[in-house]
């Protein structure tokens, strides 16, 4: 593969990628859809919770409001409203799909997964259905394996999903994480294309050494529920921010750069990079050691905080539906979180 990209005849660039991936079949994303709860959690509200400042939050994070989803709506119910959005826009019946893949830290229950009550919420009666765990990154990594699915053949329309309502298990006395997160879902219906447009390349990528940094910790086979979990509020999120912010400073640059040479693409020929929303500070940082301007870095984390699995492809619905990635555009998709864990996507967007 390697010896299509600098061979004779293309031209550096765009050109260069139509060239190799017209050479092999691809998938590409046909639909989106987004779902965002009603309830707006402004900073100055959690000043009233915590010991922290809207100036504290916006310059740390650049987060200013998040959404927060009511007590009796699940993760389930967001990503049934972003699925169902997709599916219209994509013109694809929920019966017509073949795989829903559901990527999410916060399913509705252990088991079973997310993705076969959204089966059996959506009636899409002939698709396979299994959730991917990768924190922020499990919409990336479902896309990966849908791609993957679609490429060799075993199927041809899939649903990926990327929702998380991290609000149900934040501790809301803690303020170094409940200033952080909140709840959304994104939906992409992925079909074959003949490698004009759509996928180009994937990086996918973990450190479980890791796996300490971000977690729930009780709730699994290791610490099962019990009064003493709950007592001691292993069911909330714990994290450690600094660490997590260096490693994601450190990777977000090398994921780009790695899926882009894969691509066989240029980083400084990327119109658009889509990155996981977790901090204003990463994504500076990330583009700072790329070289690349501020403008072609896609950023909404000040509307609705880290999404977590439903931050990328939140982030994708509003770059399309508000004009910034059209057809024919490169973009980048690269999102990083738990586990720890991270994940790229180059592709062609039309
Ligand atoms: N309000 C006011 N002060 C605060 C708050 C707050 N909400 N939170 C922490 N502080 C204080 C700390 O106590 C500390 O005080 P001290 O110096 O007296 O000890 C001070 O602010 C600095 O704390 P740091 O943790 O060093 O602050 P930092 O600049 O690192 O910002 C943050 C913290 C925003 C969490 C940052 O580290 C970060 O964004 N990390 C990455 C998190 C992330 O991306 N997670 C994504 C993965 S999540 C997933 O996968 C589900």
């Amino acid at each position: 593969m390697r010896a299509l990209q600098r061979t004779a005849g293309p031209k550096p660039g765009k050109d260069l990628a139509l060239t190799r991936v017209s050479l092999r079949p691809s998938s590409r994303i046909v639909g989106l859809g987004r779902a965002v709860p009603e309830r707006v959690l402004r900073n100055a509200d959690l000043e009233a919770l915590v010991d922290t400042s809207d100036e504290w939050i916006v310059a740390r994070t650049g987060i200013q409001e998040r959404r927060i989803a009511r007590d009796d709506q699940a993760t389930s119910d967001l990503a049934l409203e972003a699925a169902r959005e997709a599916l219209r826009s994509a013109s694809v019946a929920p019966e017509d799909l073949d795989l829903i893949l559901v990527g999410t830290a916060t399913p509705d229950m252990i088991f079973p997964a997310t993705a076969c009550i959204l089966q059996d919420r959506l009636g899409a009666r002939t698709a396979g259905a299994a959730d991917v765990s990768a924190a922020c990154s499990s919409f990336v990594y479902a896309l990966a394996m849908a791609h993957a699915q679609v490429v060799a053949g075993l199927v041809t329309r899939v649903l990926v999903v990327g929702a998380d309502t991290l609000s149900k298990i934040v501790n809301w006395q803690d303020r170094a994480t409940c200033v952080l997160f909140g709840d959304a879902a994104g939906a992409a219906v992925v079909v074959p294309s003949d490698g004009r447009s759509g996928m180009l390349s994937f990086r996918l990528g973990a450190d479980g050494s890791g796996h300490d940094l971000i977690a729930q910790r009780a709730g699994g086979s290791r610490l099962p529920a019990s009064h003493r979990t709950v007592e001691e509020g292993l069911h909330y999120i714990e994290m450690n921010g600094r660490e997590v912010f260096k490693f994601a400073v450190r990777t977000i640059p090398r994921a780009i750069e790695e899926v882009c040479e894969q691509a066989g693409v240029r980083v400084e020929d990327v119109d658009l990079f889509i990155p996981h929303q977790a901090n204003i500070r990463i994504i500076q940082a990330a583009a700072e050691r790329l070289g690349q301007p501020m403008e072609k870095f896609f950023v909404n984390v000040g509307r609705y905080g880290n999404t977590s699995a439903a931050s990328v492809p939140v982030a994708l619905y509003e770059a399309v539906a508000g004009g910034r990635l059209g057809a024919g555009d490169l973009a980048v998709l690269v999102a990083f979180g738990g586990g720890l864990t991270w994940a790229a996507c180059a592709l062609r967007w039309g």
